[in-house]
């Protein structure tokens, strides 16, 4: 089988974790370019992965080196990225959020209908295999009607986790749109719909920034959802975890492998 040739635009933290490697790795694909607007970054990673740099995600669309590329760039540039993949003929990996709005979302949408090209979110919760199981139980009615769920997920937030550290775009809501809600709560409303097969019809919600004062974002969320049977539940979602610096030395130490 023919590889397929993939480029990854943004050459933070998620695509040099995740993205980089396991194409790297996949047979599959043939890693060819990336981009970053941070040039130094971009060729830092282009030298690693032995491919071709760019520093404008419109040049390497326009350059008709890759088939497929991932976004891996803040928030607000997902669906604009997407889109003009999409319209140059190019199969989309785009990371979560999806967008910053329900019509940007429903714009990728139809592009990719338009295009014949394949969108998909990097929606990862469906791909554990504890998940699938859950997921077949529910379906195949073994564990009976679902009532209720209780969901949450949070840590300590991104300051350690992006390259762009504390002053960066998780925090900026032009860049970001949404804080935790929509970098941890975006996984569970995912995986909800997944594992009960159903969309969710209600939601409340109380979304905070509790534990910072210079940041324009949310970072401490909890909603209450009902689906289109009437199953209800809680998500919560925060990056306002207090624990002991101890607890995070795998950051500390793969960050040194990274550029
Ligand atoms: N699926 C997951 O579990 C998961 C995990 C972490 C992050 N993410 C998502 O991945 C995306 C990136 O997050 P991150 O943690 O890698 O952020 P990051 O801050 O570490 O990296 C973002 C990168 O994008 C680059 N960039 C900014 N504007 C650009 C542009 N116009 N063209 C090209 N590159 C540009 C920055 O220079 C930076 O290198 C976010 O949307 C985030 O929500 C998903």
């Amino acid at each position: 089988m023919k590889a397929l040739k993939v480029g990854v635009i943004g050459c933070g933290s998620i695509a040099q974790y995740r993205h980089l490697p396991e194409y790297a790795f996949n047979q599959h694909v043939e890693l060819v370019a990336v981009c970053d607007i941070n040039e130094e970054r971009a060729k830092k990673v282009a030298v690693k992965y032995g491919v071709k740099a760019f520093t404008s995600y419109v040049e390497l669309l326009q350059s008709g080196e890759v088939e497929a590329i991932s976004v891996c760039t803040p928030n607000y540039l997902h669906a604009p990225i997407s889109i003009a993949a999409l319209q140059a003929g190019v199969h989309v990996l785009c990371e979560k959020p999806m967008a910053t709005s329900k019509e940007e979302a429903e714009k990728m949408i139809e592009v990719a209908k338009q295009s014949g090209k394949k969108l998909m979110i990097a929606h990862n919760q469906r791909f554990v295999k504890s998940h699938q199981k859950a997921r077949q139980l529910i379906e195949s009615g073994e564990i009976g009607k679902i009532y209720s769920f209780r969901t949450t997920f949070g840590h300590v937030g991104p300051e350690d986790w992006s390259v762009e550290g504390k002053g960066g775009w998780f925090f900026q809501k032009e860049k970001a749109f949404i804080g935790a809600i929509g970098d941890l709560g975006v996984h569970k409303t995912d995986l909800l719909r997944y594992l009960l097969g159903e969309e969710f019809i209600e939601v409340g919600a109380f979304v905070e920034t509790s534990a910072r004062d210079f940041i324009d974002v949310d970072d401490n969320a909890v909603c209450v959802l009902k689906t289109e049977s009437g199953i209800i539940g809680t998500l919560a979602a925060s990056w306002a975890y207090v624990v002991k610096k101890i607890t995070l030395p795998l950051f500390m130490v793969r960050k040194q492998y990274f550029v």
